[in-house]
């Protein structure tokens, strides 16, 4: 089976004074959730939220420099939370019979095999953990809470308040 390729896998060549300004510009913040991130729907907005507390929890345990067996940890927490919310929402879209689950499903499976990549080549390659790695995951959560998880919030608001 072919390795699933990382977008960010190959570092760009870059001079000195370019680099040291992505560097500073790539700094690992936080993603901080707020009400605009609101799908609608309570329990998913809780699994949100604790799904952006463990990625701060990996951005914070990277920036501490800490030991690799607890950035492993807080990168091992954060997917597998991954995994049961994505089931979470889908068991919910399944029930309404929500018209684009196929779609949504494939989006949450797209990320779940980067992520396992991520986990492998940091665990056994010993890759570094980037600050580009970490952009990517904080837009791609929050593209997929604003565009996917918005739509679907939309449809399941107003069916289960039906
Ligand atoms: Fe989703």
């Amino acid at each position: 089976m072919g390795q699933t390729r990382l977008p960010f896998a190959h570092p760009m060549k870059l001079d000195h004074r370019t680099a040291r300004r992505a560097r500073k510009e790539t700094r690992m913040e936080p993603l901080i959730w707020s009400e605009s991130l609101s799908i609608g729907v309570k329990e998913i907005d809780k699994d949100h939220q604790h799904l952006i507390g463990l990625l701060n929890i990996l951005i914070w345990s990277i920036e501490q420099k800490k030991e690799k067996s607890e950035v492993e940890e807080a990168l091992g927490g954060l997917l597998s939370y991954t995994s049961w919310h994505f089931r979470h929402e889908e068991r919910l879209m399944q029930t309404f019979d929500y018209g684009k689950f196929q779609k949504h499903k494939d989006e949450h499976m797209g990320l779940i095999d980067q992520a396992v990549a991520l986990r492998e080549a940091f665990a056994t390659r010993g890759e570094e953990i980037t600050p580009e790695i970490i952009e990517f995951l904080k837009s791609w959560l929050s593209h997929h809470i604003l565009g996917t998880d918005m739509e679907m919030g939309h449809f399941l608001s107003a069916v289960i308040s039906r």
